[in-house]
Order: structure tokens, then sequence, then C-alpha cells
């Protein structure tokens, strides 16, 4: 049976599509894309999902309690029989309720070398740091603000005249590929958590 990809996003959704991609060419094998979901209803994500023929929901959170919200998430994802839940510019913290409904099953992607600059802003953070190397990290996902375990980073050279823009592109690029390949070592089984440590299995 393919494993099933859920996807839970805010905003423009390049991580989803590169992960749609990966499914849709084999890159990542006996997978497809279930449904993606977001919280905010004009989520440019959305189109690019419904164009691409995959389920879409938006699930409004301006009011709710957090577990409130996230038990609507949760519902809408075991509906589609989702088996991993990839967040990809997903701008929420998940409450305890909904890390244990995926035990092990989430991941996230983050735009800096974790621990370093979590939070919002990190090529910026990373930027007037000073920092000679930047990257991204793909990581389970905890209640805790970009936190779990790591599966793969991908580092980049900061260059002297880098801005923002030009920064988060290069981290954006690497992003698309350890995303996709992280997928599909959790996917497959081929890893081991040993403490924080995520050891692979070959
Ligand atoms: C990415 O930089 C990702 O690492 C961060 O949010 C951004 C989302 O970009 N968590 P996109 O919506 O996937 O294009």
């Amino acid at each position: 049976m393919k494993k099933r990809i859920g996807v839970l996003l805010s905003g423009r959704g390049s991580n989803f599509e590169a992960l749609a991609d990966s499914v849709a060419s084999g890159r990542i094998p006996d997978a497809e894309s279930a449904i993606v979901i977001s919280n905010r209803e004009g989520a440019p994500g959305l189109e690019r999902a419904k164009s691409r023929g995959i389920s879409t929901r938006a699930i409004p959170s301006k009011g709710l309690e957090r577990e409130t919200y996230d038990r609507q998430v949760v519902a809408v994802l075991n509906e589609h029989k989702v088996d991993l839940v990839c967040l990809a510019g997903y701008m929420r913290l998940l409450s305890p309720f909904f890390v244990s409904s995926f035990p092990n099953r989430i991941l996230n992607i983050h735009p800096s070398l974790l621990p370093s600059f979590p939070g919002l802003e990190s090529q910026r953070q990373a930027l007037e740091y000073g920092v000679k190397f930047a990257g991204c990290t793909v990581h389970f996902v905890d209640e805790n603000l970009d936190a779990g375990p790591i599966v793969l980073q991908s580092v980049v050279p900061v260059k002297d005249d880098d801005t923002e823009d030009t920064l988060s592109a290069r981290i954006l690029q690497e992003e698309h590929k350890i995303y996709s390949e992280a997928v599909r070592i959790v996917l497959e089984g081929r890893y081991k958590i040993e403490g924080r440590r995520v050891m692979r299995i070959t």
C-alpha cells in the first residue's frame, strides 16, 4: 500500500511542490500526496495543490484555542488516512495532542542549521549574526519550536554580498532537495532514533 503524505502549510508552498514532484516522479517511492491543509484560506500553496489535483482544505485557526484547532486538523488527516505529516511553512506550534496523534510521524523543514536560529526570519538572523555558513534542517516535530531530532541538514556558504533574499534563495534550493530525501528515509523506515540522534540504517 502506498504511504499517504499530508502537508500543512500557511504560505506559498514551494516545499510542498518539491515534495509533490518527488512523489510524482518516484524520487519518493510508493507514496502519494493525500491532502494539503492550510490554516490560511488564501495561502497560495492551496492553489498550487489544487492545480495538481490534490485534495485541499482550509481550516481557519483564528480565535480557536490551540488544541481545539489541532483536533480539527488531526480529524481531517485521519479522514484522509495520512501516514506522514509534513509541515511546509506552517506557521503554528503543534499541541501535545497533535504530536501524540502522529508519533515520529511529523516532519518539519526549517531554513537554518538548527539549533542555531530557530523561529522566524532565520536567514536574516544568520546574516546579522555574521555566520559564514548557513543551511537548512529537516527534523521530527515535538511540541517545542524547531526542536525535535534532526533527520538531515544541508550547508550553504554565506557570501559577503548576500542579502536576505539571495541567502534565502540559496537555502531554499537545498530545502527542496533534503526534504524529499528525508521523507524517503522516514517512509522507508531506514533509520533509528537514539536519544536525539537519528541514525541511518542502510
Ligand atoms: C521555508 O523557508 C521553510 O523552511 C520555512 O518556511 C518557508 C516556507 O516556504 N519553514 P514555502 O512555503 O515552502 O515556499
